[in-house]
């Protein structure tokens, strides 16, 4: 594995492109000059990033805590986080002059693989596992061309494949093994940096899967440091699924090494991973940042889930709502200080997998078109805290 490394120079915060950011809109490419592309003229784009910061004042409330935000990574192009890579990583694979663009996924990767790869008019092959996919995920692979191949396995299985076919110069891998994606991906933490007009939270939450989202929030919050920009790191709190954490095991046994999981399953299908690439550096990420990493069940998620959007209109994928499942733990039980300043990362949209809300909800009232019979049916859905 390698890593992208940018010579900064020692005098960092005097360095006069910084300014050039100011004058271009927010995302991805609004911070070009710390990205590893050649010819910004020929990138793949379709304006990610620029996503939104969300206040959620009602949860600040009913938690006690000082200031909780969401980034709203369901504003990409595609739905989801994966973007913020792929547009780098897709731009990289035309430089290099690949033919085929593949990957291994739980969906959202698939997705925006295969939207990124048609617009470069690449060919792309994508292997998911032919059970527990979300089929918004699945119908955006197949609309956008992709060669979806099920594969009779988990994701780890998946990654086994491609990892295999890679070594073929024809594919271009884009899993996050691939440093360019990660760089994409960092580019959310300059962005909150900015949304908080200059400052970082106290402590950031992120969903962990194959873990290379919080190692490039680990990196992003790191230039910003490099740069002369902030003097502290916010503290990088991972969450995983109970039935597909083995991050989280290794921490909490201060084990310097994961034991993969071979049997994952958990209803947050996006992070049902069990032997995750990134594992080392995101270890380090939250050791360094004197973070944590925490598993919450089925439960919490889909009740998180429900929380986020009736309370404050937030509608995230099962995975992107579980930091809100370990907020709301994490305020119960102290670990979060009541003025603290939270950003929790809402990684995907929730129309992504609608089953899972259809199958949490109670089922529809069906009334007579006539007005007495509507109201005697209305009731409170929204869903308690207790
Ligand atoms: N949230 C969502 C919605 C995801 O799709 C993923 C990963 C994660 C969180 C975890 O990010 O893997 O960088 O730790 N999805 C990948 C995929 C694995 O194939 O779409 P990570």
């Amino acid at each position: 594995m390698f890593d992208v490394v940018y010579d900064i120079g020692e005098e960092a915060s005097k360095i006069p492109w910084l300014r050039n950011f100011e004058s271009r809109p927010l995302g991805v490419w609004r911070y070009r000059e710390l990205l590893p592309v050649e010819d910004y003229r020929r990138v793949v784009s379709m304006n990610e990033g620029g996503t939104r910061l969300i206040r959620c004042s009602n949860l600040e409330r009913e938690l006690g805590i000082k200031e909780i935000y969401v980034k709203y990574e369901g504003d990409n192009p595609t739905g989801s986080f994966k973007d913020r890579g792929m547009t780098v990583g897709v731009t990289k694979a035309v430089e290099v002059g690949a033919e085929t663009t593949i990957c291994a996924s739980t969906g959202n990767t698939s997705s925006s693989l295969a939207a990124y790869s048609a617009r470069a008019g690449l060919r792309c092959a994508v292997l998911v596992p032919s059970k527990k996919i979300a089929l918004g995920k699945l119908s955006q692979a197949l609309i956008h061309g992709a060669n979806v191949l099920a594969v009779r396995g988990n994701f780890d299985d998946c990654l086994k494949m491609v990892k295999e076919l890679s070594s073929d110069p024809r594919f271009y891998l884009l899993n996050s093994i691939n440093p360019f994606r990660l760089e994409g991906q960092k580019t959310a933490a300059y962005e909150i940096y900015e949304q908080l007009g200059g400052e970082v939270p106290d402590h950031m939450i992120i969903p962990v899967g194959n873990a290379g989202n919080i190692v490039a929030y680990w990196k992003g919050f790191n230039d910003l440091k490099s740069l002369g920009l902030v003097n502290e790191l916010p503290r990088l709190m991972g969450v995983q699924a109970e039935g597909a954490c083995p991050i989280y095991r290794a921490f909490i046994e201060g084990a310097s090494e994961i034991r993969p999981i071979e049997n994952v399953e958990t209803v947050a299908t996006a992070i049902r991973i069990g032997n995750p690439v990134n594992w080392k550096r995101a270890l380090k990420a939250v050791r360094e940042t004197r973070g944590l990493v925490e598993a919450v069940s089925d439960g919490e998620i889909i009740a998180a889930q429900r929380i986020l959007a009736s309370r404050e209109g937030i509608f995230a994928e099962p995975a992107g709502a579980s930091p809100i499942a370990l907020l709301i733990r994490a305020a119960r039980n102290g670990l979060i200080e009541h003025d603290s300043r939270v950003v929790c990362i809402a990684t995907g949209h929730g129309l992504k997998d609608p089953d899972i809300v259809l199958r949490s909800s109670r089922n529809l009232i069906e009334v007579d078109a006539e007005i007495g019979s509507i109201l005697r049916s209305f009731g409170d859905a929204r869903a308690s805290l207790t």
